[in-house]
């Protein structure tokens, strides 16, 4: 299997042996992803960072690992310092970067752009999250953090928070269907997960249930992966209060907690967590943040073809 110059931009275009592909070289790499070893294994290479979204962990991270792999990054920055300001289109935008890079990643508000970029060039491109779309490199790291924090196969998960905007937990669902986990839904009737992918979880074959509260299911569950659930979804702000405090995590709410259990976010978070979560043995989302660099390590190395 070679992913040299592979575009990475739906979970969809990977099988269960793709991901194990990224998933076992991030673990080698973690030593040089904590900055405990040195690594030139991207030397001379370039990464060119698009990003038309506001971002934190997906464009730093991405940044540190060519950092620590001893490869350079060049940052689009603020959209008024470029010609975009000038009216350049997007098209354009990838063929001029694609000539100065040897991978591109792309966050960009429209569904499908980094799917329309990949028709463009022949360098990479890596989807950074495109709208309501897909953001595979997240899914990676989620993965990677149930296997190390966790277990994969037949793992017990809920998923709880916004199941229908949430972009994170649509890639997710699908790609835990490739290793059999357990799937509960807990979400308010606004926000349910789309029929359509609810189906297409029940063709794969694995349990899929669906939950009114955390507390219903927090003793039975091996992770809980929450989302931001996003204000401005509900024009009621009383409302939103309502749900927002059904699905809070508190310490109180952990007493009924499987000894197990980790707590999963693909942050940032809102008001999803009570930060007295954070001191417990079952806060997971700072780690998780992490295990996105040597992910990404890992996919860029192998798409630059210093891995195999
Ligand atoms: N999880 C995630 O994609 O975070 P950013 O929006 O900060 O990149």
């Amino acid at each position: 299997m070679t992913f040299k110059d592979l575009h990475i931009i739906s979970m969809k275009d990977f099988s269960r042996d793709m991901i194990d592909h990224i998933l076992n070289p991030a673990e080698k790499l973690e030593p040089i992803a904590r900055g405990m070893e040195k690594s030139d294994l991207l030397d001379g290479k370039v990464l060119s960072l698009l990003f038309f979204e506001p971002s934190t962990r997906t464009r730093m991270s991405f940044e540190t690992a060519m950092i620590r792999l001893g490869g350079q990054v060049l940052n689009l920055g603020s959209l008024e310092a470029t010609s975009i300001a000038k009216g350049e289109t997007l098209a354009d935008t990838i063929r001029v970067v694609g000539g100065y890079s040897d991978a591109i990643v792309l966050r960009h508000p429209k569904e499908g752009s980094a799917r329309m970029a990949s028709e463009l060039v022949s360098v990479p491109i890596i989807n950074g999250g495109d709208g309501a779309g897909h953001h595979p490199t997240q899914t990676f790291l989620d993965l990677y953090t149930i296997r190390r924090e966790s277990h994969m196969d037949n793992v017990k998960i809920a998923l709880a928070g916004d199941l229908k905007y949430g972009r994170t937990v649509h890639s997710l669902c699908y790609a835990l269907s490739l290793y059999g986990a357990e799937i509960t839904l807990v979400s308010p009737k606004e926000l349910r997960m789309p029929d359509e992918i609810i189906t297409d979880l029940k063709t794969c074959d694995i349990k899929v249930t669906q939950a009114d509260s955390i507390e219903e299911v927090i003793s039975n569950v091996e992770v809980l992966y929450v989302t931001r659930i996003q204000k401005e979804r509900f024009p009621d702000p009383a409302e939103y209060q309502k749900v927002a405090s059904s699905l809070l995590i508190t310490p109180q709410l952990l007493k009924k907690a499987n000894p197990e259990l980790k707590i999963m976010h693909p942050l940032p978070r809102a008001n999803e967590i009570d930060p007295r979560v954070d001191k417990t043995e079952h806060a997971c989302y700072f780690k998780q943040s992490f295990y996105g660099v040597p992910i990404r390590m890992a996919l860029l190395s192998l798409i630059m073809g210093a891995l195999e």
